[in-house]
């Protein structure tokens, strides 16, 4: 974890510009998520954005919600600076830094989302344990939703998936910033299969459960208290 961290603290001035580049349809894909918090504009809602990174989630969400009172999440301190700079207008958000597995959720929130971070979670006991802390700290209702790197579900799927990446990632990125890209990914990322998350979240004891959107290595997904 202490690499993640360390690339995220070095890369935060470039972040924005690379995750254009780096993620196939980033803007749908934080739309979908946002699109998720099944709430009137006008409520008072109380989210918290897990790994907010620059804070592009939760400015789309002060976008559709005005009135939210949004706690963002991160560990790395560049990365939150920035976001608190992109989000400086807009009242009643909170910044924490810590680690989102440490977060106190006890205080109670209408919808939990989380965008390209908990795939950074590297083992499958302390991610269902995670979903069991999510959940505790949703109120009755509340969402939980991430958007994030999945596996498929055999390896025709998988090779697929990465296919398709690789396929975005050549139309704005050299052949030197794809093999570090993907380096990256070999050493950092630990995503999971989509179909296993969402057992996960069954027997974490989530509701209507579902997936929003996807484009194969991503995907939006997630359920209800
Ligand atoms: C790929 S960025 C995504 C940022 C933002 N959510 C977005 O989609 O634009 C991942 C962010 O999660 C943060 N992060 C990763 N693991 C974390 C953890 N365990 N606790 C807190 N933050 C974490 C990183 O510092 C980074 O800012």
């Amino acid at each position: 974890m202490d690499k993640v961290k360390k690339h995220f603290q070095e890369e935060a001035d470039v972040f924005d510009a690379r995750v254009l580049k780096a993620v196939p349809f980033y803007n749908d894909m934080l739309e979908a998520l946002v699109s998720t918090i099944p709430c009137a504009p006008e409520q008072k809602i109380k989210v918290v954005d897990l790994g907010c990174g620059t804070g592009s989630i939760s400015k789309k969400i002060k976008e559709h919600y005005p009135n939210a009172v949004i706690t963002c999440v991160d560990f790395a301190d560049n990365m939150l600076k920035i976001a608190q700079d992109k989000l400086a207008h807009y009242k009643d958000i909170d910044y924490v830094l810590c680690d989102c597995r440490d977060f106190d959720f006890s205080s109670g929130y209408d919808a939990i989302l989380s965008s390209l971070t908990l795939h950074h979670v590297r083992e499958q006991r302390e991610k269902k344990d995670f979903y069991k802390k999510i959940f505790a700290g949703l109120n009755d209702n509340g969402v939980f939703y991430a958007a994030d790197l999945v596996l498929g579900s055999n390896d025709y799927l998988q090779k697929l998936n990465l296919e398709k990446w690789g396929e975005f990632l050549a139309r704005s990125l050299s052949k030197e910033e794809i093999m570090e890209m993907k380096g990256r990914y070999d050493e950092e990322d630990h995503p999971f299969r989509l179909m296993d998350e969402i057992s996960w979240l069954k027997e974490t004891g989530f509701l209507t459960i579902d997936v929003v959107w996807k484009y194969y290595h991503f995907a939006v997904y997630g359920g209800e208290k």
